[in-house]
């Protein structure tokens, strides 16, 4: 089994001066969703998720070699604006990656970023973020060890973003991920993502994913707390069991084709992810009434309709709405006629599953 050992590099065989890469890395979106960690960004329990094609961030890492190799030292920009508010975000990330890349210290590294997702959103950028400074930082260190095999390149890469953002490890590879330890699942780990490679039933290929923007204002609770309050939240124990229950039974759905019980498995981990926030002491609540009048609506049509389209939630008001290609024109209808009036400034984005990070230079 790989450990973290595996991932502290020895020696590297060449030097570089200087250069750039340039990486996009998608946003994901959960199934069965990851909710409680230990240590070190260790999850409670699996998790999988479709990666996303549009959502995504793109990140141009230019990086020189310098004079003495005591502290990190990296600018920051935004859109091509210097943004100074991410650099406490980055220095931690930095602090905890440095022990596997022990080349950072000896760089000035400059930080481009900018999402393709409109900023303010509410869509999290911390996934897509993370992956694509970790494709980066893999690229340079490739650069110093040429003899990396791709299945490392990406293992780290994924194994590096976890520790920025847990689920940012999903963000490397398409199109199906999983992270976190499952009987079933062949090489899945708690360290890295690991892509689906059981066979996925064709109406899965081309799924669609529509986020209706309920609510862009800040979470009043972030991920970090809430992951915190899994530990003794008196559900915890079952909830974690039950992941690994509808992780089975989500990769026999897809394997299957089998919408119907992947619609079960989907809404019932969203629900169940927000009832473990509102169960949590202290207790709280990140839906809108928005999100449940779109949860109704959903429903209300799917029954009408047999049309299989479903919902998720991450965590935030925003509603993820998937369903398969061959029922878009429909779906599209029936949220453009319906839907946009439960969402802020009528705002909604069209994405579908991808196929991961991509080089861009
Ligand atoms: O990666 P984090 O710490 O932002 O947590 C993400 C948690 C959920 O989006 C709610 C679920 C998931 O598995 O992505």
């Amino acid at each position: 089994m790989v450990s973290e050992q595996d991932f502290i590099p020895s020696a590297y065989t060449n030097t570089v001066a200087n250069g750039n890469f340039e990486w996009s890395a998608p946003s994901n979106i959960a199934l069965v969703k990851y909710w409680g960690k230990k240590a070190n960004q260790i999850p409670a329990n699996p998790s999988i998720s479709f990666t996303l094609n549009n959502c995504k961030t793109i990140t141009k890492l230019g990086f020189e070699k310098k004079q003495s190799s005591d502290a990190f030292s990296f600018d920051l920009l935004f859109e091509g604006q210097p943004k100074e508010s991410f650099r406490p975000k980055i220095e931690k990330f930095f602090e905890r990656v440095a022990v596997y890349l022990p080349f950072l210290n000896n760089y000035h590294f400059t930080i481009d970023t900018q999402n393709t997702f409109p900023h303010s959103s509410g869509i999290a950028s911390s996934a897509s973020g993370m992956a694509a400074l970790a494709m980066n930082l893999m690229s340079l260190e490739r650069l110093l060890n040429p003899e990396m095999t791709d299945d490392y390149f990406y293992q780290k890469a994924s194994f590096l973003a976890r520790l920025g953002s847990g689920s940012a490890c999903r963000s490397v590879k398409g199109s199906v991920v999983v992270w976190g330890e499952h009987a079933e699942i062949e090489g899945s780990s708690d360290l890295f993502g690991v892509p689906f490679t059981a066979e996925v039933h064709d109406v899965f290929k081309d799924y669609q994913d529509t986020i209706l923007l309920v609510d862009k204002g800040e979470k009043q609770v972030s991920s970090t707390l809430g992951h915190d309050l899994m530990h003794n939240h008196p559900y915890a124990e079952r909830r974690f069991a039950q992941a690994h229950e509808n992780l089975s039974a989500l990769k026999a759905a897809l394997t299957l084709g089998d919408v119907e019980a992947f619609i079960k498995i989907t809404e019932s981990e969203a629900l169940t992810l927000h009832a473990m926030m509102m169960t949590s002491q202290p207790y709280f609540i990140l839906m809108k009434p928005n999100t449940l009048e779109i949860i109704n609506a959903i429903w209300k049509f799917r029954a009408e309709t047999a049309i299989p389209v479903c919902f998720t939630l991450d965590a935030g008001a925003n509603v993820h709405i998937l369903y398969p290609e061959n029922v878009s024109v429909k779906v599209l209808a029936f949220i453009k006629d319906n839907l946009l009036g439960y969402c802020q400034n009528s705002q909604y984005l069209c994405d579908k599953i991808g196929a991961g990070a991509v080089l861009i230079a």
